[in-house]
């Protein structure tokens, strides 16, 4: 039982690793088997009590503010949290995981037992990200809109690097929390009564069979689709000046955003299953104009989608986490026409998107593949100064952003332009090679 309790815990930290399939039969990144790992338990919890636990503030000029909002009921609700140019940094930070039950859905879809969740929630459960609580908006302005869509086994809150980071550039981003089941734990309210008394209906992640996981990828991936475009209406609504009931019954002012929107710049971002996210409802819903998709999970995109998505899109790639089959998928987008870019962070690791990545040490982060050779810090700012100098061009903002194109192009000596695998994929034997297109 101890070799699948630091199994778990491995993964518990790195949050998506077994659960991406093409990463299923992957070697565990140390040999748990032979380490101690009460020891191990113990380093991570040192790594979370002795301050290493730095989400880092936003590099732009705009102070941020942060609030959470929840419209409708049951699990066709929309919930998001939203992080926007603040008047002042005055309020109280926000809670980075703001309920107890998100580290219990960590822990419990990976099977470990809920003291897990428990200790989690001892260490990490008031630990805060930089961003003001309910601050007041900064009036005066209208903002590029960005909604971000999370990976599978994350949740709303655990991008608050690139949030906060957009949003003090002068965005506002949007990062929904999906209800298809792909979340590692989310919240609902039945009904009015419910919501009333706070009482939450929690879900889950799904576990899936080996033999159902295709079809219900595909199916998760179109239900993403639509809560992306769902907040995104609903946002809209707020910004002319419609405000809806917020479910979490919160002092945010959202007559605060009326007007606020530039409606002609919406983008929309994601990582993981959120880069998969990107590519589906930029193919539904034109009001995205373009998408930025971070180290994108291949498997649930449709092969129909290829010549779908006319709007730019962005590829941001870790070193590790793309296979050449993946790359040649995203390949299949690059199209006549169609603005496509593609750079890959030298030293990442998939997780260096996401803010585990700032949650512990060097040494443990690395061991967890929370953390690549490559600083933290530096892959969580070339990957918004990218995506800043990408949405510039791409949503015509007058901003400064294009100081950062060369970055676009992979000119940096941390990027690679395009993929690693890029000589592999120009071989025409691998092309056409068996099998090149299945899944597994
Ligand atoms: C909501 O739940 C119902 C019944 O459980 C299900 O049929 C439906 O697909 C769910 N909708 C979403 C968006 O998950
Ligand atoms: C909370 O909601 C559930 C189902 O939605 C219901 O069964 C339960 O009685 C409710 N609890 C309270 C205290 O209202």
């Amino acid at each position: 039982m101890v070799p699948l309790k630091l199994h778990a815990l491995v993964c518990l930290f790195c949050c998506l690793p077994w659960v991406q399939p093409f990463h299923w039969q992957d070697p565990l990144p140390f040999d748990f088997r032979s380490s101690a790992w009460l020891q191990k338990i113990q380093a991570v919890m040192s790594a979370a009590s002795s301050g290493h636990s730095k989400i880092p503030k936003g590099n732009g000029p705009y102070p941020v503010g942060c609030t959470d909002l929840m419209f409708g009921y049951a699990n066709e609700s929309v919930f998001l949290r939203l992080y926007y140019p603040a008047q002042d940094q005055d309020h109280l930070n926000t809670i980075w995981i703001p309920n107890k039950e998100y580290f219990f859905g960590l822990s419990k879809f990976l099977g470990t037992p809920q003291f897990i969740g428990n200790i989690l929630n001892f260490f990490y459960g008031s630990m805060t990200t930089p961003a003001s609580w309910n601050s007041p908006v900064r009036t005066g302005e209208k903002y590029p809109l960005i909604v971000f869509s999370h990976g599978l086994g994350a949740f709303r809150t655990i991008y608050s690097a690139i949030g906060i980071g957009l949003a003090s550039y002068g965005f506002i981003v949007a990062a929904v929390e999906h209800r298809d089941g792909s979340a590692s734990a989310t919240y609902y309210f039945e009904d009015q009564a419910a919501a009333k008394v706070e009482n939450r209906t929690w879900l889950y992640l799904k576990r899936l069979k080996q033999e159902e996981a295709e079809r219900v990828r595909k199916e998760q991936v179109r239900q993403r689709a639509k809560q992306c475009s769902q907040a995104l209406s609903a946002i809209l609504d707020i910004g002319r000046g419609s405000p809806k009931e917020n479910m979490l019954g919160s002092d945010f002012d959202q007559k605060q955003l009326e007007g606020a929107i530039d409606e002609d710049k919406i983008a929309m971002i994601g990582h993981s299953f959120g880069g998969a996210t990107v590519i589906h409802t930029l193919s539904e819903d034109q009001r995205f104009k373009c998408g930025v998709a971070l180290d994108p999970w291949m498997y649930p995109v449709s092969e129909e989608l290829y010549s779908k998505v006319p709007q730019p899109l962005f590829f941001i790639n870790s070193a590790q986490f793309q296979s050449p089959k993946d790359i040649m998928k995203m390949k299949k987008f690059y199209q006549p026409d169609k603005e496509r870019k593609m750079i890959t962070i030298k030293g990442s690791v998939h997780q260096n998107f996401a803010d585990f990545t700032f949650v512990t040490g060097k040494i443990i982060g690395i061991k967890l593949t929370l953390k690549g050779e490559i600083d933290s810090c530096i892959a969580i700012d070339l990957t918004n100064k990218a995506s800043l100098a990408f949405l510039q061009r791409h949503l015509g903002l007058h901003k400064d952003f294009n100081q950062w194109d060369s970055l676009v192009e992979g000119n940096n000596k941390n990027l690679i332009p395009g993929s690693p695998s890029d000589v592999v994929t120009l071989s025409p034997a691998l092309y056409h090679s068996p099998g090149s297109h299945t899944q597994n």
